[in-house]
C-alpha cells in the first residue's frame, strides 16, 4: 500500500463531553460528488474509535507541506494531543487546524465494516480553502514528500 502516494489529513471530532480527538489519516478519499460524500478508514484499536463512531460530525483537515510536524503529532496515540496545538472549532464543535490546504466539515452519514478498520462516510456540509498557493503534504513509501517544484 505504501506504493500508493497519498495526501495527508488530520480527522477531528468532539465527543458528548466536549473532549477533542484528532487522528492523522491518509485513507481519506472522495466518494461521491452528488451528494458530496467523503470517507476515511479508522483502526478499531484507535483511542479515538468510540468518539468517531458516536460523533454526529467530523472535520477533515487536509495538510500542507509545512505541516509534517502536525501529521506526526496526531499520528501518536494519546489523550493530550491538543496541548500546545493551535486550533479553532467549526460550528459542530470539531477542531479546525489553521493553515491547512482545505478543511471539510462533514456530517457523519454511515459507518461500514472494513476488517480491522471501519469506513466512516461523511457528507460535506461546508468547506474552506482560503490558503491559496499552499502545496500539499504527501506520503509515499512510509515517508513524507512534497510535490516537485
Ligand atoms: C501518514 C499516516 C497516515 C495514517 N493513516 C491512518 C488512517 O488512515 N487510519 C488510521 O486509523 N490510522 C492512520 N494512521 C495512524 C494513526 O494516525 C495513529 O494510529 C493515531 O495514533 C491514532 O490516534 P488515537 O489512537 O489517539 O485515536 C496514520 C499514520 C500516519 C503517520
Amino acid at each position: 500500500m505504501g506504493r500508493f502516494a497519498t495526501g495527508v489529513t488530520v480527522c477531528t471530532t468532539v465527543d458528548q463531553k466536549g473532549e477533542l480527538f484528532g487522528v492523522t489519516a491518509n485513507s481519506f478519499s472522495s466518494l461521491s460528488l452528488d451528494p458530496p460524500l467523503v470517507l476515511f478508514c479508522l483502526d478499531l484499536k484507535a483511542l479515538s474509535f468510540n468518539a468517531f463512531s458516536e460523533a454526529s460530525h467530523f472535520n477533515i483537515n487536509i495538510l500542507a507541506q509545512e505541516q509534517e510536524e502536525l501529521s506526526s503529532h496526531f499520528a501518536k496515540s494519546g489523550t493530550d494531543k491538543w496541548v500546545g496545538v493551535n486550533f479553532g472549532t467549526s460550528e459542530s464543535g470539531c477542531p479546525v487546524l489553521p493553515n491547512c490546504i482545505a478543511v471539510l466539515e462533514c456530517r457523519k452519514r454511515d459507518i461500514h465494516d472494513g476488517g480491522d478498520h471501519i469506513i466512516i462516510v461523511g457528507e460535506v456540509e461546508k468547506f474552506s480553502n482560503d490558503t491559496e498557493g499552499k502545496r500539499p503534504l504527501l506520503f509515499f513509501q512510509g515517508r513524507y514528500n512534497g510535490l516537485p517544484a
